[in-house]
């Protein structure tokens, strides 16, 4: 994806995830959402300095992706490393004391609340956070794990297991508290319900067999900015989202979907 769109695509993604999750029916955003998103939010501007960061390292500018990583920690309060993947829309909805480090993948409007540290436990890995998860403040997410889509992690947790979609978990170690399905449906189930497209695709996909795919091919390359969401697991399957497994094709930002 082109550095202007994917700037264009992010902020669709933060105005959705701005006030609420899209599985709590946040209204698909108009294109003025998206534009306000991009001017009032730190989060965005955090966002847009990391799109500048992945640009400057494919073109080669000297200096640049460090100049930008030195804005982002010194303006915001925020670091995150070089090889780390951002999906679409990522939301720091408060910036101040987050890491992210290794090469850990985030994926779509994911929400941080501020102060959460995704990065190693003991030099084993680092974290996939599939589309849609909610990270309270305080919370550390760490090692190999792979957080399941729209989980919502409680204030202070401390994630060293896997969570299935929809779980809500808090504690140290965190603990599966219940599981909401609705919120494993994320932004397609928004969408099907108000007869759209998808407004923004996913980042981190689900295989239909409903193992999660990291989006890594077998060549090794990821597709940046890939948009596919394909699921047939139960949660999904549940509310009738996806039950067959068809692959949700990419869709832009579209202020006619509104
Ligand atoms: C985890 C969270 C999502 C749970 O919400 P919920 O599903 O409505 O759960 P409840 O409030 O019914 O709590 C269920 C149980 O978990 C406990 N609990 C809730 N949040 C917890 C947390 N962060 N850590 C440990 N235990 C927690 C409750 O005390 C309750 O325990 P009990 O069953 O023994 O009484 C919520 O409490 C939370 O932490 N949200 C993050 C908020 C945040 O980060 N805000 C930042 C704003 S800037």
């Amino acid at each position: 994806m082109g550095l202007i769109k994917q700037l264009v695509t992010d902020a669709y993604g933060v105005a959705l995830t701005r006030y609420s999750t899209p599985s709590e029916g946040a209204p698909v955003p108009k294109a003025k959402d998206a534009l306000v998103a991009a001017m009032v939010q730190d989060g965005y501007a955090v966002l847009a300095a990391s799109r500048f960061r992945e640009a400057a390292r494919r073109w080669h500018v000297p200096g640049a992706n460090r100049v930008l990583r030195l804005f982002q920690t010194v303006f915001y309060g925020i670091e995150i490393g070089n090889q780390v993947e951002l999906g679409e829309g990522v939301n720091f909805a408060h910036t101040l004391g987050i890491v992210i480090g290794g090469d850990a993948k985030i994926g779509a409007r994911v929400k941080f609340l501020g102060n959460n540290t995704v990065g190693t436990a003991k030099d084993n890995g680092y974290p996939i956070i599939e589309d849609d998860v909610v990270i309270g403040c305080g919370a550390r997410i760490l090692g190999p794990v792979r957080i399941g889509r729209g989980a919502i992690i409680g204030a202070n947790a401390v994630v060293v297991t896997d969570l299935p979609p929809g779980a809500v978990a808090a504690g140290i170690p965190a603990k599966v508290l219940k599981i909401v399905p609705s919120k494993a449906a994320g932004v397609d189930a928004l969408a099907q319900a108000n007869g759209e497209h998808a407004p923004l695709g996913g980042h981190v996909a689900r295989a239909s067999n409903g193992a999660i795919d990291d989006g890594t091919h077998a060549n090794g390359s990821t597709p940046k900015g890939s948009s596919h969401a394909a699921s047939a697991n139960g949660a999904n399957g549940a509310n009738g989202v996806h039950a067959n497994g068809a692959v949700t094709p990419s869709s832009k930002p579209d202020a006619g979907a509104s």
